[in-house]
């Protein structure tokens, strides 16, 4: 059983999906691992650590594929047209492929892993369940995000954030508003409290009330009937009723121009994330506040954000940096790795052999295509009647 780690070749990332630690893990349930050459280089992993943990070091990428039987990534591989190479190509048929493959932002390319013949897995789709929460990647990575978000924030912010008494006067304490108060707003308000700012919190979920106000933050909410119904079996946020939004957005409002910084972190899973803070809220929050929009790969919870830029507007700076847990890649990339292991791990027989159970609700939950076909629900073409 042979296991290949690629070099990340997309746009802002800086991630691998394993590390020294997880081949040697890998190794003892039977696998030969694979790297390729400087894939851990952005997370200061050399490749001469990976060699001393078991793994053989390949320079050429089509070597690294051709006998893979998993192929482990952050990200999905390039395609045709997409860069030098075509890594997908470069896959053999039958092949597990396993990252965070993006399947709603490139539904596209789920035909494309059906022609190839691979089994494509996703980890963004693994359960919420108990059993699965050491291979949660969205959980291990937006934690990451959450916290970097507001060190990004402070970077441009011209003030300082805890309160501070000196002989020559008082400075106030910032005040930091959460707008999603999931896995990535919760690490947001713990850092943003440690360092000393007032918090508040705002989400459509009832539940976070109370883990807002075990951290020290003020929840926020809209007060209506609707958020008894607010969340899917799986504890995501539905897409809210008009009258909702319009509420909310008064709300916001109200609150955001008390604010200095606010941390964006909406999302609603498979649709554009949530529109929270318009142009109109912006141009009320005063001179030197800050936005940081987490949300800005799936369109943005701020209309003025720009993905992959930091932009002023009169005065406030709105930050849509992309893929923020890259930017802390020797964390993100040692979490990620250890959530592939474990996913991994359970796939592997008492005589380690691949035994893959299918019928296993996570790997049900994961796989995107299979034996040729699209397999999964979400994304199965609709049969003719
Ligand atoms: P997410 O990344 O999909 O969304 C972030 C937050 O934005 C969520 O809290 C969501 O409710 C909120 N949101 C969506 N639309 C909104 C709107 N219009 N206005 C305000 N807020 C809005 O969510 P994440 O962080 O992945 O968490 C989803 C759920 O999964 C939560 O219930 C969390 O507690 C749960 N969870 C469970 C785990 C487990 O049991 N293993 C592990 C991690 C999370």
């Amino acid at each position: 059983m042979k296991i290949a780690i690629t070099k990340e070749r997309r746009a802002h990332e800086r991630r691998v999906a394993a590390t020294p630690d997880t081949v040697k893990k890998l190794i003892a349930l039977g696998f030969s691992v694979a790297i390729e050459q400087g894939a851990g280089e952005a997370s200061r992993i050399p490749d001469s650590d990976y060699q001393a943990a078991g793994a053989s070091i390949e320079s050429d990428t089509a070597n690294l594929l051709r006998d893979a039987d998993i192929v482990l990534k952050v990200q999905r591989p390039l395609l045709a047209g997409e860069g030098d190479i075509n890594e997908l190509a470069l896959i053999k048929r039958g092949a597990l492929l396993i990252a965070m493959l993006s399947p709603y932002a490139d539904p596209a390319a789920i035909i494309q892993y059906a022609q190839a013949g691979v089994t494509a897995m996703t980890l963004e789709f693994v359960p919420r369940i108990t059993r699965a929460q050491s291979m949660d990647v969205l959980s291990s990575q937006s934690n990451l995000a959450g916290y970097r978000a507001v060190l990004e924030a402070i970077n441009v912010y011209d003030r300082a954030m805890p309160m501070m008494m000196t002989a020559a006067g008082t400075i106030a304490p910032a005040r930091v508003m959460i707008l999603g108060a999931g896995v990535a707003g919760l690490q947001a308000i713990a850092t943003a409290r440690r360092l000393g700012a007032i918090v508040s919190a705002t989400d459509v979920r009832a539940a976070s009330k109370e883990q807002v106000e075990s951290l020290g933050g003020k929840f926020v909410m809209v007060d209506s009937e609707e958020v008894k119904n607010a969340e899917t079996a799986g504890g995501y946020a539905k897409e809210m009723s008009d009258d909702y939004k319009r509420r909310q957005a008064e709300l916001v409002a109200e609150t955001l121009k008390k604010q200095d910084i606010a941390i964006c972190t909406a999302l609603i899973p498979g649709r554009k994330a949530p529109t929270l803070i318009n142009d109109e809220m912006v141009h009320s929050m005063r001179p030197g506040s800050v936005i940081v929009d987490l949300a800005a790969e799936q369109g943005g919870n701020c209309t003025l954000t720009k993905p992959g830029e930091i932009v002023e507007v009169n005065g406030v700076s709105i930050i849509g940096l992309l893929n923020i847990p890259s930017r802390l890649s020797a964390d993100a990339s040692a979490l990620y790795a250890k959530n592939c292991l474990n996913f991994i791990t359970p796939m592997v027989n008492a005589d380690k052999q691949l035994a893959v159970n299918w019928h296993d609700e996570i790997i049900a939950a994961t796989v995107l295509t299979r034996d040729g076909d699209i397999v999964h629900p979400n994304f199965k073409p609709a049969t003719a009647a």
